[in-house]
């Protein structure tokens, strides 16, 4: 066993994972996995001691054929104690949804830029933020955590750079709309770890009340570089997605960030994680076989950096 490594303050001891695979994995693939499959799988997960699951998205069939099967995905999976379920939801209409279907946190989805809100879900931010009022309304009495999904946080694919001060105005604007947590996402892999920790850096010092979670994307490599940095401004949530499945439709060569590869980075520095990464590397080496094809993550390929070798014998 490593000894844990001495962490400057601010550094968390212990984070919490939002596996995201089941809405942000399977929302792209090419083959729709069967529902019956979708709940084995998810039970699966939600043994493992992940803290919550993203288990699907209550969005228009049409935008999201893969993710039609939402209502019945929600109600067939076993609720564990201790692990929430969350789905992404980008308007009323998916809210009702998701209410009926007794969800344990909502997690809204809106851009920070114009074109991918629009691209996206047909909305502007301000349009977006227009619904989440109303969504506020409509779920006021319900008890359902309400979070909200800040895309193109780092960078827009087709807009380029999206300014820290608009991202922090849109996170006023979210926390004062009655929005009880907020996730800052890398939707296309474009963040760099000295962006991350300025962002992070300034919405804990201006909202240290409000959970914040970081969603990474590993499409240029960046992922576990971007996941430190936030951890070490002092984020303790963040969305992870097994076998790094998945990602936004609009950006090809995507990947997302990896969870098994993130939790061991963390157990690996000492930083509690909750999750029995041997059992969550069970699930992940059966994911091929659920979606049909190779994934990108590393340590189910590789081993854990306990695992040893035999000393090659030599010939003499
Ligand atoms: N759930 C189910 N159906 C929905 C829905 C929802 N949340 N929202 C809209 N619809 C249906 C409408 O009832 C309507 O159906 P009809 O054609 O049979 O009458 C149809 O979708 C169009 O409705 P409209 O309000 O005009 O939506 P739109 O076409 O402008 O699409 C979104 C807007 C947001 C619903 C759609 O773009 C979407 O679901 N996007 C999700 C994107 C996403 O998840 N991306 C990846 C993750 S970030």
């Amino acid at each position: 066993m490593h000894k844990p490594m001495s962490q400057p303050s601010p550094c968390p001891t212990i984070i919490e994972i939002n596996e995201v695979a089941p809405r942000d994995g399977l929302q792209i693939e090419a083959r729709f996995v069967p529902t019956e499959e979708k709940i084995r799988w998810i039970d699966a997960l939600s043994s493992t001691g992940l803290r919550r699951i993203e288990a699907t998205s209550f969005t228009s069939p049409k935008a999201i054929p893969n993710l039609r099967d939402a209502a019945d995905v929600v109600t067939g999976i076993q609720r564990r104690k201790g692990v929430d379920i969350t789905v992404l939801v980008p308007n009323v209409k998916g809210t009702e949804r998701a209410l009926a279907c007794q969800v344990d946190e909502i997690n809204l989805v809106m851009s920070a830029s114009n074109s991918h809100g629009l691209a996206n879900l047909r909305m502007t931010p301000e349009q977006s933020l227009e619904q989440f009022a109303v969504i506020l309304d409509v779920s006021k009495d319900s008890g359902v955590f309400i979070n909200a999904s800040l895309s193109t946080a780092f960078g827009c694919p087709f807009e380029g750079d999206v300014p820290e001060a608009r991202v922090l105005e849109l996170v006023e604007k979210l926390i004062g709309l009655g929005i009880q947590g907020v996730t800052l996402c890398d939707t296309t892999g474009m963040a760099n770890p000295a962006q991350v920790k300025s962002l992070c850096e300034a919405v804990l010092e201006r909202w240290p009340d409000t959970p914040f979670t970081l969603h990474f994307h590993n499409t240029r490599g960046m992922g576990l570089a971007n996941a430190l940095a936030a951890w070490q401004a002092g984020i303790i949530r963040f969305d992870a997605s097994l076998g790094g499945l998945g990602g936004c439709p609009f950006a090809p060569g995507q990947r997302a960030m990896c969870t098994e590869d993130l939790v061991h980075m963390f157990e690996a520095m000492g930083v509690d994680t909750g999750v029995d990464l041997d059992a969550l590397l069970e699930v992940a080496a059966t994911l091929p076989d659920l979606i049909g094809h190779d994934v990108p993550g590393q340590v189910v390929k590789a081993g854990k950096s306990t695992r040893r070798y035999a000393m090659p014998v030599r010939e003499s």
